[in-house]
């Protein structure tokens, strides 16, 4: 049984044939490729884009989705082994995953970081508890450390507007009101890391993305040829690249500028200017205009983001076939 929580679950070939089927029944559907099967998708945080695209690939292909949300549509759930369950979580994993498992074919989950260290992203307890308990595959839905549902869905969004091996892709650090996650980043950084892309990664010193993360991805760059450079200076990170991937994030440590001193971070279309004329911009959504990203740049032709959010159908369509083929 295979499953799908982290970029390095599958091989570099695996990503490609996937990527591959993506492309090509983006263009020829399948028939009821998922006749009878059961997406069931636990949600520990809310959704626009994961749920939506889960629900119709299942249901556009014969099979059905299932959302259950935590806390609210359905129980609370403890994560802790040996836990005293005297508090508002009247469930525990031990007996919900084997129970989900039992009546679907294939669980997807949602579990976002908690913020507390990038130790404890890396750690990913509520995603290891799924895939320890789970009888069928389990699919991260975005966890603590990745969100790889969405990174391959950006390796789709590239490949079809750049037909080059190693287009020049820029991750750039958004302002917000909020210390996002990390998962989404990591997520860009490891998928071009594995598809040899040339990247660099620009934020403001102290909102450096996971040790772990960034090392996974230099030895992904050695086997694939890419090569990752980061820099604190937007402007040079986003000359001449044909990719600019704007997303916010936390910082990582207690000396970083504080999130509102950093506003002149925000994407602009001026920087459309600086990158080749070419290029695109994405962002995995949901976006806030004029604080992370300017409306110069998500109104003009350039932005990409709604194919990016649609792709995110045409990957996941391909990897549940092919979980659901090795399972
Ligand atoms: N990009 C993404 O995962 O969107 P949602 O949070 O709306 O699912």
């Amino acid at each position: 049984m295979r499953h799908f929580t982290h970029l390095k679950d599958l091989t570099p070939e695996e990503i490609q044939s996937i990527l591959r089927q993506a492309r090509i029944w983006k263009t020829v559907p399948p028939d009821h490729i998922f006749l009878n099967k059961i997406l069931a998708m636990v949600f520990f945080n809310p959704s626009l884009r994961t749920r939506l695209s889960f629900e119709a690939a299942m249901l556009r292909h014969g099979g059905h989705a299932i959302a259950l949300e935590v806390g609210s549509g359905s129980w609370n759930l403890e994560i802790e082994s040996g836990a005293i369950m005297n508090s508002n979580k009247p469930e525990h994993v031990r007996e919900a995953v084997p129970v989900i498992s039992r009546l679907a074919d294939i669980v997807g989950v949602r579990s976002f970081s908690l913020g507390l260290s990038h130790e404890e992203d890396d750690r990913d307890s509520v995603i290891h508890a799924f895939k320890s308990l789970s009888s069928v595959p389990v699919i991260s839905m975005e966890s603590a450390r990745e969100h790889p549902c969405q990174g391959l869905a950006d390796m789709l969004t590239i490949q079809e507007h750049f037909e080059e091996l190693r287009p020049k892709v820029t991750l750039a650090w958004a302002p917000h009101i909020k210390s996002l996650p990390k998962a989404v980043p990591h997520s860009f950084l490891l998928s071009a890391s594995a598809m040899g892309y040339d990247i660099t990664v620009a934020h403001p010193p102290g909102y450096e993305l996971a040790t772990s993360v960034i090392k996974e991805a230099q030895n992904l760059s050695q086997r694939s040829g890419s090569r990752i450079r980061f820099s604190h200076n937007l402007d040079s990170a986003i000359q001449d690249t044909q990719v600019i991937y704007a997303k916010a994030w936390g910082p990582s440590s207690p000396l970083a500028a504080p999130l509102d001193t950093l506003t002149s971070w925000m994407t602009h279309e001026r920087h459309l200017k600086l990158a080749d004329p070419k290029s695109i911009f994405i962002h995995c959504l949901p976006v806030r205009r004029n604080v992370e990203v300017h409306d110069s740049i998500l109104d003009s032709r350039q932005c990409k983001v709604i194919d990016e959010a649609e792709n995110r159908f045409h990957i996941q369509r391909a990897l549940i076939h092919f979980l659901l083929s090795h399972s």
